[in-house]
């Protein structure tokens, strides 16, 4: 596929498109699979880059996977999981976050795990520094190599008591991979609580795993000896749901995302309700629409579950810039999640960007010389312009703002949106948008 999008904007979205499984979920999902002494069957398993990566790094270690019966069914057999090559596992470097994450699972199965200098999108810092101090309080020594992290623990792995800086995603999928078969009892507190995280729980519960979720975001994990396979189907994925939600606002359409939940969505449909869009949920997905009228400025904040989701906020701006007023958008989440509104403000959009919070909620980033709140007047009128993709969900934005502008844009770089939008082009299509290839 080629690198490059051409784009004629200025027409609604129009049509139906389908969400699987969770980026976010079936990439931890994946990883679980090799604590398990029986294989596991993942269904509805998008076709994405970031899969593609972790089942590359589960095959290296030995994991057997292969394709179900059903299209996105992945079964995995982790009977031989095994030490792989450094190189073999470098080859990865960069390219994905989901590295970190074998380390529970492979110092439980080999007592040793490489980890190679992590990827992701480049909205942040994005230290591992939580990872690692979880992997030390359970007992694991970790030393810094010039390709990466080697990981080993000589004496097995303890339930620990811990508490994270931050409810970080990540380290808590870390701490659970971990404190799952670790001896002994663990206590989380501070932890993270995403609908994927959740889902995350349930599926280690099949597996065997004792875990408690307690109010203010404490989980206890009971260690177990012995995990078995699971048979899962992961929840939607809310993030790309939202982003067709607001390609319909932003295009003025009506696109219904089958497989949508409205569960995980709410606190995006009150500020989708707020701006002005229209959405409908039934059992099947949601259809979410512009009922025409003007659209209404919001403030927003992005923040951990059950907050507003900083996943949601790129593609939702370019909505905003279609809004009557001053909309703001204060991002407590990442440090450096505005960088592709430089591109919005070639097209025509005024968004003005602050160090300072705009908000209320307390944030890490404030006072630090970060660029983390948004300032957006509108309605703009967008014109058509070359656009560079700088990273996943900036670059799905990109999209987005070429569809609602009027005129031919290229955007370059797309293939980066391969690695959380499945079939992104083919869904384009079918919703009626000219873009070539
Ligand atoms: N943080 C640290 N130290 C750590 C870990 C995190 O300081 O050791 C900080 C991060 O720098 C960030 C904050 O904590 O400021 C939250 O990061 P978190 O660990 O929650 O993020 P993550 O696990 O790396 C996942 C998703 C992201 C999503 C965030 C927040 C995956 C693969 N990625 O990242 O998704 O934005 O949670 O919900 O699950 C995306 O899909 O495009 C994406 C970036």
């Amino acid at each position: 596929m080629t690198d490059v999008l051409t784009v004629h904007g200025g027409a609604p979205l129009h049509g139906r498109v389908r969400v699987r499984g969770a980026k976010n979920l079936v990439s931890k999902a994946m990883v679980a699979a090799a604590l398990g002494a029986t294989p596991s069957r993942l269904f509805d398993v998008p076709r994405i880059r970031d899969v593609d990566v972790v089942r590359g790094l589960l095959e290296l270690h030995g994991v057997r996977v292969s394709d179900g019966a059903e299209p996105g069914e992945l079964i995995f057999d982790p009977a031989n999981v095994e030490r792989a090559k450094v190189d073999e596992i470098n080859v990865h470097a960069g390219s994905s976050r989901i590295p970190v994450l074998l380390c529970g699972p492979l110092l439980h199965r080999l007592g040793h795990a490489f980890i190679p200098d992590l990827g992701g999108c480049n909205i942040g810092g994005r230290p591992i520094d939580f990872h690692l101090q979880a992997l030390r309080d359970f007992g694991a020594i970790v030393d810094k190599t010039p390709s990466g992290l080697d990981i080993s623990a000589p004496n097995g792995l303890h339930g620990t008591k811990l508490a994270l800086p931050y409810p970080s995603v990540g380290a808590t999928e870390q701490v659970l991979l971990t404190a799952v078969m670790a001896e002994g009892v663990t206590e989380l507190r501070n932890a993270a609580v995403e609908p994927e995280i959740v889902d995350l729980i349930c599926l280690l519960q099949k597996m065997g795993a004792v875990i408690k979720v307690h109010t203010d975001r404490v989980i206890e994990i009971e260690g177990v000896s012995r995990l078995s396979g699971y048979t899962h189907r992961p929840i939607p994925d809310r993030i790309e749901a939202a982003s067709w939600a607001s390609a319909a606002l932003a295009t003025g359409g009506d696109v219904t995302v089958t497989g949508a939940r409205q569960v995980d969505m709410m606190t995006f449909l009150n500020v989708f309700r707020s701006v002005g869009g229209a959405f409908e949920a039934t059992d099947a997905g949601i259809r979410f629409w512009h009922p025409g009228g003007e659209l209404r400025a919001v403030a927003i904040e992005t923040d951990v579950h059950p907050g507003f989701m900083t996943d949601w906020q790129q593609p939702l701006v370019v909505a905003l810039t279609q809004a009557r007023g001053l909309s703001i958008v204060h991002e407590t989440v990442y440090e450096r999640r505005f960088g592709y509104v430089e591109a919005l403000n070639t097209m025509g959009a005024t968004i003005q960007v602050y160090r300072e919070c705009l908000g209320g909620t307390p944030c890490r980033w404030g006072r630090r010389n970060f660029q983390h709140s948004a300032v957006i007047a509108g309605p703009s009128k967008l014109h058509a312009a070359d656009l560079v993709v700088p990273d996943l969900r900036a670059g799905f934005s990109h999209l987005i703002a070429a569809l609602a502008a009027e005129g031919t844009s290229r955007v370059y770089g797309v293939n980066l949106i391969n690695r959380g939008y499945e079939d992104f082009e083919a869904k384009l299509a079918g919703l009626g948008a000219r873009v070539d290839g």
